[in-house]
């Protein structure tokens, strides 16, 4: 085994849990086990930080977790870090733990989280992104979006069969308060007649026009997808609003957090621990203000400090698909 000069080091999830963040934890423990450091896994994400939750990790505790949705170390939203106080806190329990190097998982928010923590101390950090949304500037793959994919596809198609069966209008709802990717990947995958979305301001007028417009056509049954945070509201609120136009009356479903469990695929899987191996090899070589992220097939190492200052931009081409394949 290979001596390194960051001999201890640890990890942690931060924000919305997501599929895959097992396998990555287990990707993290391993390959710092192969390299020869200590790793200590933090309980409850910033706010177990703040408050010195660490365990000791080893090739043993991470057995059996590959296959688990959630997290093997819990997550958690923690207002306090966000102020210099907290973070001065959690600098002190790394201290006094003697952590070297810190493997966040999470989001944009734990990335900004993350990226401040280094800068007011002599930490190395690393981020690997982790969120249903996949919304981080930087990677094209977030560990838990495909599983999520999924679970929203397999949903829709369900709905579709009722829908049909009875002529029916439904409104759908996934999760994403500030991103519509999941939204629009899995409103293809699903063939929606409509996709409604936070980065595309929303003509309730001009929905309602296309959902008469498709009946016109002979579309008998029609499913909208609809982000959490999409400008008009939640799916409750657009549903109302289309049956006031058409006199219809619709349906609504929510999928909720059902889209954060559940088994990892096998792409979730394999993505996961990519990503951990390649967080532990760059605090290996002394890195650090880093994400790891994937673009295409490849590991690509970007800045963290680009991760949450970028907005990703939504894909046109996606959009231009739904739209025109609803025909
Ligand atoms: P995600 O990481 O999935 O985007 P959140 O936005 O909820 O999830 O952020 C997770 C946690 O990261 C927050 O609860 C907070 O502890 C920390 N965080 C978020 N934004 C900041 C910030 N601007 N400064 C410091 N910490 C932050
Ligand atoms: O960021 C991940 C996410 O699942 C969003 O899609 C969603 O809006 C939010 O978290 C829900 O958060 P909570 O678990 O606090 O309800």
């Amino acid at each position: 085994m290979k001596r390194s000069k960051i001999d201890r080091i640890a990890v942690l999830c931060s924000g919305g849990d997501s599929s895959g963040m097992n396998p990555c934890i287990r990707a993290v423990v391993r390959s710092a086990v192969y390299y020869g450091m200590e790793v200590q896994g933090v309980l409850r994400g910033y706010q177990g930080l703040m408050q010195g939750r660490f365990v000791p990790m080893d090739a043993r505790s991470v057995s059996n977790i590959l296959n688990r949705g959630g997290t093997m170390l819990k997550t958690s939203r923690c207002p306090a870090f966000r102020r210099k106080t907290g973070r001065r806190r959690a600098i002190k329990q790394l201290e006094a733990a003697d952590i070297q190097g810190l493997v966040v998982i999470g989001g944009d928010g734990s990335f900004q989280g993350a990226y401040q923590l280094m800068q007011e101390s002599g930490l190395k950090v690393v981020g690997i992104p982790g969120t249903i949304d996949n919304d981080v500037a930087g990677t094209d793959y977030t560990i838990g979006y495909d599983t999520a994919m999924n679970v929203a596809t397999e949903a829709l198609d369900k709905i579709r069969d009722t829908a049909a069966s009875h002529d029916r209008i439904f409104f759908v709802e996934v999760m994403g308060r500030e991103a519509g990717y999941l939204a629009l990947q899995v409103a293809v995958a699903a063939g929606a007649e409509a996709v409604l979305i936070p980065e595309v301001p929303t003509d309730l007028d001009r929905l309602t026009d296309e959902l008469r417009r498709g009946r016109e056509r002979g579309k008998t049954s029609s499913v909208v997808v609809v982000a959490e945070g999409d400008d008009a509201g939640g799916a409750l609120d657009i549903a109302k609003a289309v049956e006031e136009r058409l006199q219809v009356r619709c349906r609504t479903t929510i999928l909720g957090h059902l889209q954060r469990g559940g088994s990892p695929t096998t792409l979730e899987r394999v993505n996961a621990s990519r990503l951990g191996l390649a967080a532990v090899r760059e605090l290996r070589k002394g890195n650090s203000g880093v994400m790891v992220g994937l673009i295409g097939e490849q590991i690509r190492v970007s800045p963290l400090g680009r991760a949450w200052k970028r907005k990703r931009p939504i894909s046109r081409e996606l959009l231009d698909l739904n739209e025109i394949l609803a025909t």
